[in-house]
C-alpha cells in the first residue's frame, strides 16, 4: 500500500517582530489582556515586500532543503491560504514559478485556518491514488492585509508566516507503526459562517475587505467541534490520547490549546505551543508549530503526532501522522 510520509519541513517568518506592547498606541488594549485572554506575546508582521507568495517560497525552500530535494523532484504543490497574492491565479502557481519548476501542478486550497489540515489530507489522497510521488504541502498567510486596525477585537490576534512539508509516497503496510499519514477527519458547518468572515470579496463588494470574528462565540465552539473530529481519527485509527506522541493544535489561543487537550485527555508535556510567538497565523499556524517542534528536537522520526485546526466556515478537522 502507498504511504503519504514526510521527509521535510520548513518555515519562514517575516523580519519584523511586533510586541503587544505596539498595540497599546494603536487601540484601547494592554500586553496584560493580550496575554491573559490568548497567550499571544508578539507576531511577526509582512513589509511590503513580503507576500504569500515569497513567504510560501522561502517555506517550501527550507522544507525542501530539510528533505535533501530540489523544485525538479516535486510534482505538485497544494498552498493553503486565505490571503493570495490575487484572487486569480492561484498564489501555488506563482510559487511554483519561483521556485523554478517547469512541471507538475499547483492549486490553492481554503479553509480558513483549517487549511493546511484540509490540503494534508487532500495531498494525502492524490498520494494514495497515484497522481503524485512527492509534494509540497505549503499554509502561508498574510492576515495583517486583512485585518482592521482599528478593531481592537480581532487586530491583536493575527500573525503573519509560513510552514512546508514534503510529503513522499513511499510502499509501506497500513499499520500504525508504519511512516505516513494514517486518519484525518475533516468537517464544516457553512450555516456559521458569520462568525467569523472577511467582510468583502471580488464578487460582492468588488474590495478586499476585512476579517470580522465574534471571538467568544468562536470559543464557545471551538473545543466541541475539535474534540468531535480527534475522537474520530482516534477511532479510525484504533488509538487513544495516550497512544499520541504530540498534540500540534492549530494555534489560536492558548486557552483553547489547553481546554482542548484537557477534555481529549492529552498530557500538556505533549501539547506544542507556539501562539506565544506568532499569534494565529490561520493556515500556516500548524506547519509553522511542527516546524518549530522539529527545531526544538521535539517531535523526532517515528513519532505519533496529532494536528488539528478550526476556522471560518465553520472548517474543522484533524489528521493523525506517524513522523
Ligand atoms: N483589549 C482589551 N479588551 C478587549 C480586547 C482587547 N484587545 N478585545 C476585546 N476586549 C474586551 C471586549 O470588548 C469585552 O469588553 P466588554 O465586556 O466591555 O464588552 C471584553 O474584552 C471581553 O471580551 P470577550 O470577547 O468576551 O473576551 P474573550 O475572553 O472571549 O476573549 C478572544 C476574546 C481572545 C477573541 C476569544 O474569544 C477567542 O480566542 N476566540 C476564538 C478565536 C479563534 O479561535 N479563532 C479561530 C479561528 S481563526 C480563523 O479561522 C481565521
Amino acid at each position: 500500500m502507498t504511504r503519504s510520509v514526510v521527509r521535510g519541513i520548513g518555515s519562514a517568518l517575516p523580519r519584523r517582530i511586533m510586541k503587544n506592547a505596539e498595540f497599546e498606541k494603536l487601540v484601547d488594549t494592554t500586553d496584560e489582556w493580550i496575554v491573559q485572554r490568548t497567550g499571544i506575546r508578539q507576531r511577526h508582521i509582512a513589509s511590503e515586500d513580503e507576500t504569500t507568495a515569497s513567504l510560501g517560497e522561502a517555506a517550501a525552500r527550507a522544507a525542501l532543503d530539510s528533505a535533501g530535494l530540489t523544485p525538479a523532484d516535486i510534482d505538485m504543490i497544494i498552498l493553503a491560504t486565505s490571503t493570495p497574492n490575487n484572487t486569480f491565479p492561484a498564489t501555488a502557481v506563482e510559487i511554483q514559478e519561483r521556485l523554478g519548476m517547469s512541471g507538475g501542478f499547483a492549486f490553492d486550497m481554503q479553509a480558513v485556518c483549517s487549511g493546511f489540515v484540509y490540503a494534508v489530507t487532500t495531498a494525502d489522497l492524490y498520494i494514495r491514488g497515484g497522481q503524485a510521488k512527492r509534494m509540497l504541502v505549503i499554509g502561508s498567510e498574510t492576515f495583517s492585509r486583512i485585518l482592521d486596525w482599528t478593531d481592537r477585537t480581532t487586530c491583536v490576534l493575527f500573525g503573519d508566516g509560513a510552514g512546508a512539508v514534503v510529503l513522499e509516497a513511499q510502499d509501506g503496510e497500513a499499520a500504525l507503526d508504519q511512516r505516513g499519514v494514517i486518519a484525518s477527519s475533516l468537517r464544516s458547518d457553512g450555516s456559521q459562517r458569520d462568525k467569523l468572515y472577511v467582510d468583502g470579496g471580488p464578487s460582492t463588494t468588488c474590495t478586499v475587505g476585512h476579517l470580522r470574528m465574534q471571538g467568544r462565540e468562536v470559543f464557545k465552539h471551538a473545543v466541541g467541534m475539535i474534540t468531535d473530529v480527534i475522537e474520530d481519527v482516534f477511532a479510525k485509527a484504533g488509538i487513544t490520547a495516550e497512544d499520541i506522541d504530540w498534540f500540534v493544535p492549530h494555534q489560536a489561543n492558548r486557552r483553547i490549546i489547553d481546554a482542548s487537550a484537557k477534555k481529549l485527555g492529552i498530557a500538556e508535556e505533549k501539547v506544542v505551543v507556539t501562539v506565544d510567538l506568532h499569534g494565529n497565523t490561520s493556515a500556516a499556524s500548524v506547519p509553522l508549530a511542527l516546524s518549530v517542534a522539529v527545531e526544538r528536537g521535539q517531535i523526532k522520526k517515528g513519532d505519533l503526532v496529532l494536528l488539528e485546526a478550526m476556522g471560518g466556515g465553520f472548517t474543522w478537522g484533524a489528521v493523525l501522522v506517524r513522523w
